[in-house]
Parts: structure tokens; C-alpha cells; sequence
């Protein structure tokens, strides 16, 4: 029954994609944060790479809220976050969840696809992913994962700040 509904969403998206693909085009550069949906950030305030993600989300043009907190656990069990693609930060927006250094652009096209699931994540910290660039470390190539509570699928895969 999952592998049918995950089937179905997979080719409406694919076929939403393609008919949105030029409206997609135009409307991305004009979203500005009038127009996005605010973002609630909850991070370990210990925690420098959150900061320069935080970074990178604003200057996509994100309203941003932060909250600071040791207690990020018992947050993204109870918001649904798999414990295998946990990462650092956890933030909300438009009713999705987004775990870990996920790249903005990518939170944009999930915004205007709005595919079921409960969000994005990107597991661990992969070096280059935005927040967790090390100048003269080489990027790794990391997947952008859609997950729902029964399914995992990768939504795009990048190797440090470009989508490949
Ligand atoms: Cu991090
Ligand atoms: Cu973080």
C-alpha cells in the first residue's frame, strides 16, 4: 500500500514538475522574504555551523526565528525526524519540517511542489553542504532526502552547494 501512494506522489510530482517548470523558473528569484513563509530554527546554542546555515537560509531571503535549546531530541522524535537522518538543527516551515544543513533552494522547490511528507533532511553534516563549507576541504556529495513516516526518497542530491 505505501510502495503504491509513494508511486502515485512520486509521478504527480513529476508531472506537476513539468507542467510548473517554467512558472517554477520565473517565480524563484522573485521570492523575497514578503513571500516566504517565516522559518523557526531550533538549534543547540553550542552550535557554530547552525549559525552559518542560519546564514544561508536569510540570505535566500527565509524570515527567520531562532530558538536555542539543549534539548533537541525529544523535538525531532516528537516532529517525526528519523533518528538515521538526524542532524544538528531542526527547523519548521509551511508545515514541513527540515533537518540539518538542507540546501535552500531546495526547501524553495519543496515549498511549491508541497509533496506529502513531513519534510527534507540531509543526515549527518557533509562537508560542504551550506553551513559546513571548509575552505580547502573538497565538497561531499550528499542527498537531499524527502521522508515520510514510512518512506524515505532522495528529492535532490548535490555535492556541496551544487545540485548535481
Ligand atoms: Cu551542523
Ligand atoms: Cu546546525
Amino acid at each position: 500500500m505505501m510502495t503504491t501512494e509513494l508511486i502515485t506522489t512520486r509521478r504527480a510530482l513529476m508531472i506537476g514538475a513539468a507542467q510548473a517548470g517554467v512558472a517554477i523558473t520565473l517565480s524563484w528569484p522573485s521570492q523575497s522574504a514578503e513571500t516566504l513563509p517565516k522559518m523557526v530554527v531550533t538549534h543547540d546554542p553550542s552550535c557554530g555551523c547552525c549559525g552559518v546555515w542560519i546564514a544561508h537560509v536569510k540570505a535566500a531571503g527565509f524570515p527567520v526565528e531562532v530558538v536555542r535549546t539543549a534539548k533537541l531530541a525529544p523535538l525531532k522524535t516528537g516532529l517525526g525526524v528519523p533518528k538515521i537522518l538526524a542532524s544538528c538543527h531542526t527547523a519548521q516551515i509551511g508545515g514541513y519540517v527540515i533537518e540539518g544543513h538542507v540546501p535552500a533552494d531546495a526547501i524553495k522547490r519543496l515549498l511549491i511542489e508541497r509533496p506529502k511528507a513531513i519534510g527534507l533532511a540531509v543526515a549527518g553534516m557533509p562537508t560542504g553542504s551550506p553551513g559546513m563549507e571548509m575552505p580547502g576541504t573538497p565538497p561531499e556529495t550528499y542527498d537531499v532526502v524527502l521522508f515520510a513516516p514510512d518512506s524515505h526518497h532522495v528529492f535532490a542530491r548535490y555535492r556541496g552547494s551544487q545540485k548535481i
